[in-house]
């Protein structure tokens, strides 16, 4: 019997950094990944647009009979987890701030905590909140720090890790949160992964980094132990790669973020119609 898959998207290429750790911790999952390179960045646009996008890519994993969807996605995940889950119909949907946000409430010590995301991710307030109920629940006080890194995305994009133009960038955006000493940094977007270098140099060694979909990979893992038992006949799963356009590019860089091949990505298109506004 064919095993149901995992689906995970993000809205591009910073979700293979959550099928990476997927990799380590459920190595037995079929996985089908749609990045949505015709359209990211979702990161500047309107929780109302993610909300839309967030819904059509969920209908697309819907539609290769996933049995749970993570949303390898911090923007979708801060702006549209409930949309997701509408959708979804009592699928199991995993996102990325609830478990970050425990994660860096466990691990900080002087509860000085900072968040970098997308402007999306910022300005919803999601991890502040997140921390806030976690702090009550651990019984420990936290002052969160955030700031928006939109120009991480592209230069993750382009594989800039060890660019010069990257550190000044880093600095620019990290040197305040290091002044206000934070001992723990959320890499609250998908792509930061790609940049932790740079991002551990500039923020200083001793803050601890917590990688959003590392942690998240965990919980995938609980649940797909707790619900579905390895199936050891099939020991190598295979995997489908969907994107909304360029597929090629995305399977050169997507490359050299999974450290290994990937198999052929496939290209999917929406059909949409415009509705026009009058002004
Ligand atoms: N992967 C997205 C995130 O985690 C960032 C890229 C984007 O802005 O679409 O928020």
């Amino acid at each position: 019997m064919l095993r149901k898959p995992i689906g995970v998207f993000d809205s591009g290429i910073g979700g293979l950094t959550v099928v990476k750790e997927l990799f380590t911790t459920v190595p037995f999952e079929p996985i089908v990944y749609f990045g949505d390179t015709a359209r990211v960045p979702y990161g500047g646009k309107s929780v109302e647009t993610v909300q839309r996008y967030a819904r059509e890519d969920t209908e697309l994993l819907l539609s290769y009979g996933v049995k749970m969807i993570v949303i390898a996605c911090n923007t979708v995940s801060a702006t549209a987890l409930e949309e997701v889950e509408r959708t979804a119909h009592g699928i199991p949907v995993i996102g990325m701030i609830g478990p970050a946000a425990e994660e860096a409430v466990r691990v900080t010590k002087n509860g000085r905590i900072g968040i970098a995301g997308t402007e999306a991710t910022i300005a919803s307030g999601a991890y502040e909140h997140a921390i806030a109920e976690e702090g009550k629940k651990q019984g420990k006080s936290c002052t969160t720090f955030t700031v928006a890194c939109p120009l991480f995305v592209p230069l993750a994009e382009e594989g800039w890790t060890n660019h010069a133009a990257t550190g000044l960038i880093a600095e620019e955006y990290l040197g305040a949160l290091r002044e206000s000493g934070v001992d723990t940094l959320i890499l609250g977007c998908t792509h930061y992964p790609v940049l932790a270098d740079v991002i551990q140099k500039t923020i200083g060694t001793t803050v601890t980094l917590v990688n959003s979909g590392a942690i998240a990979a965990k919980r995938v893992a609980e649940l797909s132990i707790k619900a579905h038992m390895p199936d050891t006949a099939h020991p190598i799963p295979d995997h489908t790669m969907l994107v909304s356009d360029v597929p090629r590019k995305f399977q050169q860089i997507g490359e050299r973020f999974l450290g290994r091949p990937m198999p052929e990505v496939g290209l999917v298109t929406w059909k949409e119609s415009w509705v026009v506004r009058r002004v």
